[in-house]
């Protein structure tokens, strides 16, 4: 409140004893807050349109006026007129041939009647029906006042002098503190809200699912090359260089600099002949081959790169490689339930069974909409065992995807380059009342493990699924944009609460 404000309210009420209505204090644009009794008004004002229609009449009875009366004059075409509004709804106008025409003599524009009136008083006699009508025709819209009842206080006076809040060595030295006045306490007030860093939805799901993956004695993959190459993105997956997904308009490829290191000859030269000649029982696609198209550099497309990567690293042991001079590390899972172990005397072919998992951020040229991004998060996991089946792979999404609170699951053949069988996984949601896709997955191809040196029996399946969508569920959110980028609300990711399945 500024000063003159004050001034205004103290000489009032020295005047007067005390204020019925600060409405009657009118200082220009500046509105009078003195909080003793609150009251509220609503008032209407006038939108733009509602004003023309105060001055000007309504769009009908501006039409109206226009027209000559049935049979005494020529009609006037319609591509003329402005918006006829009610006109033909009030009886006004009709139509005679394919021109517009006046049916009665006299009409009460009773909308601009109601206009003006609100115009003067802020509401008009007709009541609440007229003003919600006008309201829906967008001519008036509510405003909301307040206004406060002040009385003298207690210790009312006319200068103002700030409680003290605290007692300083000056106060007692001086003797000031024997007539101040103090500020009470106010035992009441809620505390300051602590500030601290919130988790965001995203993370939280991430953590949920973690748990999950761990629980079932899986190993977190390392994730942190968002950049591959051509090579392990696609080409050691089998996906042929011809593939649509490898476009331009799919994937976004590094300019600078645009090209990796070559992978390791041996196993380069064997992924490319699977390619091209094909091998371990397949034909291959018998279409060119372009080592360019290995090398480019790509933002990865899916977090099944990053699996390529270990399961390469796993059949190191197979390869007869003593140590991997690959850098990424992870920790065997899932060894004690293998059927490997079973024979594990019988042959050492130094193959191990993993349970791996990783839940990273993948990227795709995409056209941006309310459920799609550019960039987005997979959950991932794959598991490596001696004559692993189907039947495993469905056993397995059942028992991970309860887990995540999904009991009805379904199956659907689908097509992946590297998978064969491939799945695809839908669950039932309640709340949509219909089947949802919900993942991906399959048994990888021999044509990709066989060049990285896995024995014969040992399979591989594997599964990715968007954490996006869950989370999107879970909150209830239905536009990513809410979710992730700047339309973010910060309050509601401190506000919204952990997750569990
Ligand atoms: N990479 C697949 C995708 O992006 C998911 C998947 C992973 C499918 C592993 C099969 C096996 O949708």
């Amino acid at each position: 409140m500024s000063e003159s404000i004050q001034q205004l309210v103290l000489d009032t009420l020295n005047a007067q004893g005390s204020i019925a209505d600060t409405r009657s204090l009118t200082i220009p644009g500046e509105s009078v807050m003195i909080l003793y009794e609150t009251h509220e008004v609503i008032s209407h004002v006038l939108t733009a349109e509602g004003a023309q229609i105060a001055h000007e009449g309504s769009h009908e009875a501006r039409v109206w006026s226009v027209l000559p009366l049935k049979g005494q004059g020529e009609p006037v075409n319609p591509a003329q007129l402005k918006k006829e509004g009610r006109a033909f709804k009030n009886g006004w106008v009709g139509k005679e041939g394919a021109g517009f025409v006046k049916l009665v003599t006299e009409i009460k524009d009773v909308t601009q009647l109601d206009l003006k009136e609100i115009e003067q008083t802020g509401a008009p006699a007709a009541g609440e029906k007229t003003l919600a009508d006008l309201r829906k025709r967008k001519l008036i819209v509510q405003k909301k006042g307040q206004w406060f009842t002040v009385k003298k206080g207690e210790k009312f006076s006319t200068s103002i002098a700030k409680p003290e809040t605290d007692l300083t060595a000056e106060m007692l030295a001086s003797g000031s503190w024997k007539t101040s006045t103090y500020k009470k306490y106010n035992f009441d007030a809620e505390g300051v809200p602590t500030s601290g860093g919130a988790l965001h939805p995203l993370l939280k799901v991430r953590e949920e699912i973690r748990n999950i993956f761990l629980e079932m004695g899986f190993a977190e993959m390392p994730t942190q090359s968002f950049v591959e190459s051509g090579f392990w993105c696609f080409d050691a997956l089998f996906v042929p260089q011809q593939h649509p997904a490898r476009d331009l308009q799919d994937t976004f490829y590094l300019s600078d600099p645009s090209h990796s290191l070559p992978p390791k000859e041996d196993y380069y030269n064997l992924v490319k002949a699977v390619h091209t000649e094909g091998g371990y029982g397949s034909i291959g696609y018998r279409a060119p081959w372009q080592p360019e198209e290995s090398s480019k550099l790509l933002l990865r497309t899916h977090t099944t790169a990053s699996s390529a990567h270990m399961l390469y690293k796993l059949a190191a042991k197979c390869r007869g490689e003593d140590v991997d001079s690959d850098d990424r590390e992870f920790t065997h899972g899932g060894a004690a339930t293998s059927k490997a172990n079973d024979n594990l005397a019988a042959k050492d072919d130094g193959f191990r069974p993993a349970k791996l998992f990783s839940i990273d951020r993948v990227f795709r040229n995409e056209t941006m909409d309310a459920t799609h991004l550019a960039e987005f998060h997979q959950v991932e996991g794959v598991v490596a065992d001696r004559n692993l089946t189907l039947a495993d792979l469905i056993g397995f999404m059942r028992v991970f995807f309860s887990k995540m609170g999904i009991e009805q699951v379904r199956f659907k053949p689908a097509y992946n380059p590297y998978t064969e069988p491939s799945l695809e996984i839908f669950a039932f949601h309640p709340m949509l009342n219909k089947w949802v896709e919900v993942g991906n997955s399959g048994m990888f191809r021999p044509e990709m493990l066989e060049p990285m040196g896995f024995p014969k029996d040992v399979r591989v399946h594997g599964w990715g699924l968007s954490l996006e969508r869950p989370t999107m569920i879970r909150y209830g959110i239905n536009n990513i944009r809410t979710l992730v980028g700047h339309k973010t609300s910060i309050e509601n990711n401190e506000n919204s609460p952990a997750v569990m399945f």
